[in-house]
């Protein structure tokens, strides 16, 4: 079973730590910043949480964290005072009850209204739970040009191809790994010697620029439309 985690300091069994004392950055609901045009917006990460660096400094209203490993992102969330939720994944195996770990992090995301999310490196394919409560309200960004190079090897497996160019690519998340209508993209070339993670630095450094704008945008049409509801009285 999946398991939900906030607070300061925890026996974290969870994560195959072996029962050592680990630290959970607080949960802090003010993290300072009013609630821009109302919208919530949660980010899922897994790693080293730059994209959500860049999300939190483009002044977009990041209200939660979701990890589902202990990771980097958590202290940049903290840092940042943004409240931190672990929906720890406890299998890799076949075992893996991914209904029931998806609904476990609905309900993290619901407690908190969260109304729009973004996937910023998370390393957990969801269920499709996450799409019937968010509906058209879960994006993606991926270190390749969709839809090539689908799956988490994408720069590795762009390199291995030997493509003169790969990218990123923004786009709300489906039911089907790295698929769905694309918001934004852009072109990286592959430079001579590239090793992988020189090229994912180049790649990472256009997404923190093409998905902050994407969510902005997004924001921008939720908040005209919600304007538009509460106008004809049908909010
Ligand atoms: C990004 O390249 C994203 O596209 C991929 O994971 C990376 C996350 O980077 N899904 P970081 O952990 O935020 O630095």
């Amino acid at each position: 079973m999946p398991v939900s985690l906030s607070g300061t300091l925890r026996d974290d069994t969870t994560a195959q730590r072996g029962g050592r004392r680990c630290y959970v950055p607080a949960v802090n609901r003010d993290n300072g910043a009013s609630d821009a045009r109302g919208v919530r917006l949660a980010v899922l990460a897994s790693g080293t949480g730059s994209i959500l660096e860049a999300l939190i400094a483009a002044g977009l209203p990041v209200r939660l964290l979701l990890v589902d490993r202990p990771c980097r992102a958590e202290d940049v969330a903290s840092r940042a005072r943004i409240a931190v939720a672990r929906v720890i994944r406890t299998s890799y195996g076949p075992d893996f009850d991914r209904d029931a770990y998806t609904r476990e992090v609905v309900r993290r995301l619901q407690a908190d209204e969260i109304d729009l999310v973004a996937m910023a490196g998370y390393g957990t394919v969801l269920g499709a739970a996450v799409q019937k409560a968010f509906p058209d309200r879960v994006v993606n960004t991926h270190p390749a040009l969709l839809p090539a190079f689908r799956g988490w090897h994408a720069v590795e497996a762009a390199l291995e191809a030997g493509v003169p160019e790969t990218g990123c690519t923004v786009h709300l998340a489906t039911l089907e790994v790295d698929e769905g209508p694309i918001l934004a993209q852009e072109r990286v070339p592959v430079l001579p010697g590239d090793t992988p993670a020189a090229l994912h630095e180049r790649i990472k450094q256009v997404e923190r620029r093409i998905y902050p704008a994407a969510l902005w945008s997004m924001i921008d049409d939720m908040s005209r439309a919600r304007d538009t509801r509460s106008k004809r009285g049908t909010a």
